[in-house]
């Protein structure tokens, strides 16, 4: 690591002098672990399934791209210059660029949305610990998918397995974000992340072996456009935001401790392909085995507990090959879950000048205690859903239907706090601070820094309104006053 930083200096913007990575290969490796999380393990390839294969991770490979990256610039951009938590920061830059400190806000919601996404999140990484002893003690070998469904079915029903995983894994997470940015979290993704890639790759080689690599992979390349949906072009749009950790402050606490030399353009596209990278393993890993086992595709969020099993339960190794998995997709969840709560507790540290260790052992407390709803969503509570619909004389237009307290969250959280967050963000950075100040962070050529700019200015703020009027089922009211169906407009476009 020749671009080793290692003595603390103090920093423009913030108070104190400030922690900062160890080298631009620790920023990197941190901002990948936490990026790649369940998000990509768990809900792309089930979303994938859901919404009909290659089309739709053709159109997500396209929001990464053009929306992900630039917001993923912007919010390192505000992260590194404010150098604080992201309410302190948001507050600094706006009155250092002359707006208003109610840009505060933005920080604030963050801080709420990292929060509401970890309660739920524990809780599915819950299920993924719970998964560890249960591949290594063998009770899949053999056993049929209605074996296989009724020990997933088993875990969800029981809330006291659900209390005591999410348990274990929120003081997983609180013990690294406790030990801090240098001794915690470097040194946990540090290890983790190179890791996670050996294992993700052996698995792909196991995959190759299942007799249906191909047809896996056709599924995942080949774009039928006649399967994509409105839907499923926002689904894509909102899993851009989640699966880069991007809209709620995440990336901006990791940037505030970045070297001011590291290039923030290298960095970020160096995050989001091997974010992408890794989604597209995680699919080619378990699509070949859903198709070599004649499973669903399209069987929503316990595609992989309810499929893998069984996959794993009929193939040589495969106790050996799925306790590997499961612990890969504990690993890779540890570390966005961290990332989730760092900006509750700088904030904490900050505001009520409490050590990192209390603020950490509070905001777990609060994130466990929140977590019951999502757990008792899946068992005792699981009566209690919303619905919300608009009708219009063209028919009704279902927002959510039947969603519990997990869906809900999950809504609230990944379709409309984070798209609105990066919505925010690339309004800030492209319009509201002052170019010099972005030209002099992002150190780009003219051209490049024209082009982030073009991105940042007007394509990324567009497609955050888009996304989120869809989520709040403006986009469905509408579509209902002027009697048409965007479904067919997207489907013509191609
Ligand atoms: N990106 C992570 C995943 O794909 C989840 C995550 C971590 C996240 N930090 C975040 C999502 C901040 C949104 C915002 O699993």
């Amino acid at each position: 690591m020749s671009d080793s930083e290692n003595t603390l200096s103090a920093q423009s913007g913030g108070a104190q002098p400030r922690e900062q990575w160890s080298s631009r290969l620790a920023f990197i490796l941190a901002a990948t672990g936490s990026a790649v999380g369940l998000g990509n393990i768990w809900k792309f390839p089930y979303i994938t399934g859901e919404n009909g294969g290659g089309a739709f991770v053709l159109i997500y490979l396209l929001c990464i791209a053009t929306i992900g990256i630039p917001i993923m610039m912007a919010e390192i951009m505000l992260g590194r210059r404010g150098r604080q938590d992201p309410i302190s920061t948001m507050k600094h830059l706006a009155r250092e660029s002359g707006h208003s400190r109610s840009w505060g806000l933005l920080g604030w919601m963050g801080v709420i949305a990292g929060f509401l996404i970890l309660s739920y999140y524990s809780v599915i990484a819950g299920w993924a610990l719970s998964y560890v002893p249960r591949m290594a003690s063998g009770i899949f070998t053999g056993l049929d998918a209605d074996g296989v469904n009724t020990v997933f079915s088993d875990l969800v029903g029981s809330a006291e397995s659900l209390l005591a995983w999410h348990t274990i894994f929120m003081i997983m997470t609180m013990t690294v974000v406790a030990r801090g940015v240098r001794g915690g979290l470097e040194k946990a993704v540090t290890y983790l992340m190179p890791l996670l890639f050996i294992l993700l790759v052996i698995l792909v080689f196991y995959a190759m072996e299942s007799g249906h690599f191909e047809q896996g992979l056709s599924y995942l390349f080949t774009p039928d456009f006649s399967k994509i949906s409105t839907k499923g072009v926002l689904t894509a749009m909102g899993h851009a935001f989640f699966t880069l950790s991007l809209g709620m402050g995440a990336i901006m606490v990791y940037g505030s401790y970045l070297p001011e030399k590291t290039s923030i353009a290298t960095a970020s596209i160096a995050v989001a392909v091997m974010d992408t990278i890794v989604a597209l393993l995680a699919g080619m890993i378990i699509f070949p085995i859903v198709f070599a086992n004649a499973l669903e595709p399209a069987a929503g969020p316990g595609l992989i507990f309810k499929t893998l099993p069984l996959a794993f339960g009929q193939m040589p190794y495969g106790d050996l090959f799925g306790t590997l998995f499961f612990v890969l997709l504990v690993f890779a969840a540890w570390t966005s879950s961290i990332s989730l709560i760092e900006p509750a507790v700088t904030w904490g540290m900050k505001t009520f000048k409490y050590s990192r260790i209390k603020m950490s052992v509070i905001s777990g407390l609060l994130v466990w205690f929140a977590g019951l709803f999502t757990i008792f969503s899946f068992n005792l509570a699981s009566d209690f859903t919303i619905s919300t619909s608009i009708t219009t004389h063209y028919g009704e237009f279902v927002i959510l239907k039947d969603a519990t307290a997990f869906d809900f969250l999950d809504y609230l959280t990944s379709n409309i706090m984070l798209p609105l967050g990066g919505l925010m963000i690339a309004i800030f950075a492209g319009w509201l601070m002052k170019k010099e100040y972005s030209k002099q962070e992002l150190a780009l050529s003219p051209f490049w820094y024209g082009t982030w700019s073009f991105l940042g200015r007007f394509i990324a703020p567009v497609m955050g309104i888009i996304v989120f009027m869809n989520a709040m089922g403006i986009i469905a009211f509408f579509e209902s006053i002027l009697g048409i169906k965007l479904d067919a407009f997207f489907r013509s476009l191609f």
